[in-house]
């Protein structure tokens, strides 16, 4: 039986447990931030009266909230992801692993932990991010040097331990940053209030062991079932997905010119899933709502697809957007443009990989560019119904920040039956 949220679920405040925030706190989900994942609690919730044959997709799975929630309860699902580095870290934290592996990555975490604390240490070079010192002082940039050489060498052919410690490694990335993560997305701390303690090796290796408790504490919570995460393009997901789904939550790229590579990239490139700027912008071109480096530029010439379909609201906003007065008018309605482009051409193909009467989620945001609100959740609404759906539903989940006009929604629907859409 579908039943869809109920409004009881829904308010006017900035609900915390519907955000990345509740996740931190919860084992495997609490993992690594990204800061537009969404809940462990919203996902739960959507999830909790299926049936256990029920079978779940999340086209833009991101760290892989959905389809963890789901292994959880047991369902099974899938994840289709563009990021090639979300793709490893999201099959990584759906993955069973054994006590062996678990004791295994203990052990090594020991000995990793003293030998990168020693001064003769493996090192490998730093990866070659713009501005380093920006993000790391000198001291744990060559401990985290260290540490990585010291994993890579105790892990030679093992796959489980590896990987639960390279998640490790991340932590430590960040734990030992001068990253702040008290924005929406990420940024610097100011000088004032940088780490400043790490000052002894100690200090370092303690951290490390720190990070290491709390994945492995993650790890032994195994899921119930294992889930399958595929690269790919949410574009055209019929391209890389065979089976067919009953439900469908995702959270999308919002458009609102937040890249995720920008995000990602201390771990990018730490892992080597980047090596330069100019690829980095590449792959933000290939994401949906992509806008960092290369990316922007190309906007300036982009084109919509002949067979776009443009609704009312949509075509409004983008009059408002471009408007002479607006610096970069033209450019953020062309932004706003191809996101509606990519998104569209999501869901005309969307149907192949559902069953019948299957439902969607689409948790979403909206933005506002110099002014002109973009009423993200009624383009996806009128798409949604253009492509087929029906009972298509807007239910407001939360306010997003300060800004009285920014909310989060669920766009709800069915596919129909025995439609060919
Ligand atoms: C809002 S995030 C999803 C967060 C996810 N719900 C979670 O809990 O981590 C949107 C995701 O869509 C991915 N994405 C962007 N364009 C994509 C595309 N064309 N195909 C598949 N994934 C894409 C981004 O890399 C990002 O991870």
């Amino acid at each position: 039986m579908t039943t869809f949220l109920t409004t009881k679920h829904y308010s006017q405040r900035q609900n915390a447990h519907l955000t990345f925030k509740h996740n931190l706190k919860h084992g495997r989900h609490g993992w690594l931030r990204l800061t537009p994942a969404y809940s462990v609690k919203l996902v739960s919730d959507i999830l909790a009266d299926k049936t256990p044959d029920a079978k779940v997709i999340d086209p833009f799975s991101g760290t892989g909230t959905t389809p963890l929630c789901a292994t959880y309860l047991g369902l099974k699902s899938t994840g289709l992801e563009i990021n090639p580095f979300l793709v490893w870290f999201s099959s990584v934290k759906a993955r069973m692993f054994n006590p062996t592996v678990i004791q295994t990555t203990q052990e090594l975490g020991v000995s990793i932990a003293e030998a990168s604390s020693s001064p003769k240490s493996l090192k490998l070079d730093p990866p070659p991010i713009h501005n380093i010192s920006r993000w790391w002082d000198k001291e744990e940039l060559e401990y985290l040097c260290k540490l990585k050489a010291c994993i890579c060498d105790a892990t030679k052919d093992m796959t489980g331990e590896r990987d639960l410690l390279l998640v490790t490694f991340c932590r430590t990335v960040i734990a030992l940053s001068n990253a702040a993560f008290n924005h929406q997305s990420m940024s610097f701390k100011s000088n004032d209030n940088r780490p400043g303690l790490f000052d002894s090796q100690l200090n370092h290796s303690s951290v490390f062991r720190k990070e290491l408790a709390f994945v492995l504490e993650g790890a032994a919570d195994n899921p119930n079932t294992t889930a399958c995460i595929i690269t790919g393009d949410a574009r055209q997901p019929s391209r890389y997905v065979r089976d067919k789904y009953d439900i469908l939550i995702t959270s999308p790229p919002y458009p609102n010119r937040i890249s995720y590579i920008r995000e990602m990239r201390p771990y990018m490139y730490w892992l080597d899933y980047l090596t330069n700027g100019r690829d980095a912008g590449e792959l933000d071109w290939q994401a949906i709502g992509g806008t960092w480096g290369i990316a922007t530029s190309r906007l300036t010439d982009w084109k919509p697809s002949e067979n776009a379909f443009v609704p009312k609201a949509l075509k409004k906003a983008i009059s408002g957007i471009s408007r002479q007065e607006n610096a970069n008018g033209v450019l953020l309605a062309n932004y706003v443009s191809k996101y509606f482009d990519d998104i569209w051409h999501h869901i005309k193909d969307v149907p192949k990989v559902l069953n019948d009467c299957a439902e969607v989620h689409y948790i979403v945001g909206n933005s506002s560019f110099y002014g002109t609100l973009l009423p993200v959740e009624e383009i996806y609404k009128d798409m949604l119904e253009q492509a087929g759906f029906k009972d298509v539903q807007i239910l407001r989940i939360r306010k997003r920040n300060s800004k009285a006009e920014l909310f989060e929604f669920d766009v709800t629907g069915k596919k129909s039956r025995n439609k060919s859409m």
